[in-house]
């Protein structure tokens, strides 16, 4: 357990002020841990820097002393990657929340690490462009966190994830250097791309304090449809019928039979169709003529059994009620895992099937919420239960499915990253070569060990 010394405190309040050096039992509770299941945050001091120079003099200062460090957005993270555990310092980067350029001939928008995804959201759409990342957690996540987590959400077989938005970013490494790598550039063809290594590093390798962005045209309009299926095969086809027929997928969610009773369990809604595959598409584009058609053919296939077209933003919304709330309803379970894996798109359905016979003759106390982006190979299943004695039974029914994954040629984590929770699985789907060259990028930028030790691997 780390202890910083009061000539530690009094440097960090020389650099960002005494009202931005935290210490209350409050803001160490609420600042040192994310949205994950991971016990006991304990860190030992919170600081708020209000800017580039203030991150690097702070991070310089705690190389030189072996100061560790936990880098800090809007803590929605699901595994574990921004809790400080240890009596970490934690470097907020909360107060860094201007949207600084909106560039409607560029499509770029340049953003300091802490503005939150909303907030950006909203600012593009009023300039009349789209920032492409949507994610359940937009109202509260910010920007960096999202780069430093790769984070993805709805849309990201229209978009990709925070990845694919990135155009270039400003990092402060773990000895204070600042990097500016690629500004707005859209071409750089100049050797390794160093930007990308931070994407997704769950700010191992440097703090993330600004980035530009790409934007995207506003959708002509969308056609928001939520149906039903009795097979997960049949979810498939619907969506190659779909890509078949030129649309323009937007999002393409799935929601299982038990994980809309979930919901329902949590929050009195409306009841939607009766079916075992529930699918919540938006499709883009002004045709409507031929998305009416392809809906059409969806039931004359007899690929869905029951449906019904949002005809007003608030039927949007309730649709949409279903698949967002699945994530909080998981949530209110005496024990419950929520997993994330990757999987090839067209194998999803034969991993389902092996997975659920497998889990057949579980305890009936157990349920199994299967939920995720289907357009993307994204699978959530969650396990929940309300008898604490399943605990051992559920950690190993994880394994399990990873242990499956790998075998399927998947990834034990399609979006939500390793942080401290996937650890244990990470050797299942990446090999000791590639964790051996994780380790030694690490080294190589960070060689005291500052920078959010303990999380994606150990050294
Ligand atoms: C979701 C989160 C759990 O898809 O990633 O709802
Ligand atoms: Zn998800």
């Amino acid at each position: 357990m780390q202890k910083i010394s009061q000539e530690a405190i009094t440097h960090f309040q020389s650099i960002v002020g005494d009202k931005n050096v935290r210490q209350s039992p409050n803001d160490l509770e609420h600042m040192g841990k994310d949205w994950s299941t991971v016990p006991n945050p304990r860190p030992s001091v919170i600081l708020l820097p209000s800017c580039t120079k203030e991150v690097s003099e702070i991070l310089r200062y705690c190389n030189e002393q072996a100061i560790k460090v936990v880098p800090s957005g809007g803590r929605t993270g699901l595994v574990g990657g921004a809790m400080a555990v240890n009596g970490e310092v934690v470097l907020s980067l909360q107060r860094m929340n201007k949207i600084i350029a909106i560039d409607s001939i560029g499509m770029f928008t340049s953003v300091e690490a802490g503005v939150n995804t909303q907030a950006l959201q909203l600012a593009a759409k009023e300039h009349g462009v789209m920032f492409g990342l949507d994610l359940g957690s937009a109202g509260s996540s910010l920007i960096g966190g999202n780069i430093s987590t790769n984070a993805a959400g709805k849309k990201f077989i229209r978009n990709g994830g925070m990845r694919q938005q990135v155009l270039g970013l400003e990092v402060v490494l773990a000895d204070g250097r600042v990097l500016n790598l690629k500004g707005s550039l859209r071409k750089d063809n100049t050797g390794y791309a160093l930007e990308e290594l931070f994407i997704g590093a769950e700010g191992t390798l440097g703090i993330i304090t600004k980035a530009t962005l790409r934007l995207q045209p506003l959708p002509a309009q969308t056609t928001t449809l939520c149906c039903v299926t009795d097979t997960f095969q049949k979810v498939l086809r619907t969506l190659e019928l779909c890509h078949l027929k030129g649309l323009q997928v937007n999002t393409f969610e799935f929601f299982s039979r038990s994980s809309y009773e979930a919901v329902r369990r949590l929050k009195e809604l409306k009841p939607l169709f009766d079916g075992n595959c529930y699918m919540l598409i938006v499709l883009e584009g002004g045709n409507q003529e031929r998305i009416d058609a392809v809906v059409e053919q969806m039931f004359s296939d007899e690929l869905v059994s029951d449906g019904l077209i949002a005809q007003s933003p608030e039927e949007r919304l309730n649709l949409w009620t279903y698949r967002d709330m699945i994530v909080e309803a998981v949530g209110v379970y005496k024990v419950f895992k929520r997993t994330d894996v990757s999987l090839p798109i067209p194998r999803m359905g034969e991993y389902l099937n092996e997975l659920m016979q497998r889990f057949a003759s579980r305890p009936p106390s157990i349920d199994i919420i299967a939920y995720g982006h289907v357009g993307d190979g994204n699978f959530h299943i969650d396990y929940i239960s309300n008898n604490p004695a399943d605990r051992d039974k559920i950690i190993a029914m994880e394994r399990e499915q990873h242990e499956l994954v790998s075998t399927y040629n998947g990834s034990i984590s399609a979006e939500h990253g390793i942080g401290l929770l996937k650890k244990p699985y990470l050797n299942l789907t990446r090999s000791e070569e590639e964790i051996n060259l994780m380790r030694n990028i690490k080294q190589l930028l960070d060689p005291v060990g500052i920078l959010n030790p303990g999380k994606i691997f150990d050294l």
